[in-house]
Parts: C-alpha cells; sequence; structure tokens
C-alpha cells in the first residue's frame, strides 16, 4: 500500500498550486462542507512577522519569506485533521515536500496559464508579480514549478473550468472514492 494509501483517511487536506488557483477559496468550500479546522502558511506567516506578505516581501525579501514559510510548515499539527492551505511557492523547497507529505494528501489545483495569471493578476497583493513583466515573470515561475507540484501531489485538479465549490465537490469525491479503494497509486489521480 502507498504512504497515501495508509494515510489520508482522517488526516489533513493539503492544497497547493500556483497563485490564482484558488487554494484560499476552495479551503473555506472545503471547511463549509467537513468543518475541520482551516489553516493557511501565509496567514501564519503574516502573524509571526506581524507584517502582510507583501510588506514581508518589501522589508526583509523573499528569503526571509520562504524561511518563515517553512516554520510555518513545520508548526502544523500533524495528528489533527484540518484543510491546509500553502503558498504557491511552497513546493520550492525540497524540505517542504516532506513536510507536506506528512500532514496528509497533498491536492494541486491547476489550470491553464492565462486563467491563472489573470486569477492571481486581480487583488494587485501578489508581490512577486509586482516587476515589470508580471506576465513573463508568472510563466517562468509556473514552467519551473510544474514538475514540483506533480511531484508533490497525490491529486491534480484542473480549476479553469470550474467554481470552487465544484472543485471543492470533486476533491471531496475522488477522496471518497480513494477511501472505498475503486481507485489506487498516484497514476490514476488526475481528475478535471
Ligand atoms: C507566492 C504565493 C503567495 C504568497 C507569496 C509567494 C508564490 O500565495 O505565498 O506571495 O511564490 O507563488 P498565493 O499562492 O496564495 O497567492
Amino acid at each position: 500500500m502507498t504512504y497515501y494509501a495508509v494515510n489520508f483517511c482522517g488526516r489533513s487536506i493539503v492544497l497547493i498550486g500556483m497563485m490564482g488557483a484558488g487554494k484560499s477559496s476552495v479551503g473555506r468550500c472545503l471547511q463549509r462542507r467537513i468543518h475541520v479546522a482551516l489553516l493557511d502558511t501565509d496567514k501564519i506567516v503574516a502573524s509571526k512577522s506581524e507584517m502582510s506578505i507583501s510588506e514581508l516581501f518589501a522589508k526583509r525579501g523573499e528569503e526571509e519569506f520562504r524561511k518563515l514559510e517553512t516554520e510555518a510548515l513545520r508548526s502544523l499539527p500533524t495528528a489533527q485533521q484540518a484543510i491546509v492551505v500553502t503558498g504557491g511557492g511552497i513546493v520550492l523547497r525540497k524540505q517542504n515536500l516532506e513536510l507536506l507529505k506528512r500532514l496528509g494528501v497533498v491536492i494541486w489545483l491547476d489550470g491553464d496559464e492565462e486563467t491563472l495569471f489573470q486569477r492571481a493578476s486581480r487583488s494587485g497583493k501578489r508581490p512577486l508579480l509586482h516587476g515589470t513583466n508580471p506576465r513573463q515573470a508568472f510563466a517562468q515561475m509556473l514552467k519551473a514549478r510544474l514538475p514540483l507540484y506533480a511531484k508533490a501531489a497525490y491529486l491534480r485538479i484542473d480549476t479553469s473550468v470550474l467554481t470552487d465549490e465544484e472543485v471543492a465537490v470533486a476533491i471531496l469525491s475522488k477522496l471518497k472514492r480513494f477511501a472505498r479503494g475503486a481507485e489506487e497509486g498516484p497514476a490514476s489521480a488526475t481528475a478535471s
């Protein structure tokens, strides 16, 4: 049996994916349905540093943010079931991959590049998109991260044409099917 088959029942649902994938909103939809704690690494970092993520990037730089992000991930409980929402760059540090997996089932919210970019740039609150060519920066980040998301995740959901509610429903029905043993292993674990 795989790590996941043994562990994901009763463990956390961990959402990863690029900025704009809808991790926070889908996390809230999941919480409304399954009533467990909703934990968010960005919120933990912001509260610990007493700064918004944008301020933290501006005052202390990305490296410091990444350090605090790993600390936040490490601080999450492994014995309590929760929904864990992560920042888009969580997969950049190798050590984070193990920390993610020990929490529960890691789910990659994906989407087509243009849709993700349009959603991500809407809020204006993402420091990595504040440069002179955000579209190009986004494309480069996505290209570098795709294999990392694929490596970290057990399930991939294409969110491009789904509402947040539909994504939440897709996640829960996939997990239910896995729990019943209807599907086995990461190879068959792609939903859209
Ligand atoms: C980042 C994504 C952000 C936040 C930070 C860095 C990234 O979170 O963690 O701005 O590197 O992709 P969201 O994915 O929630 O936007």
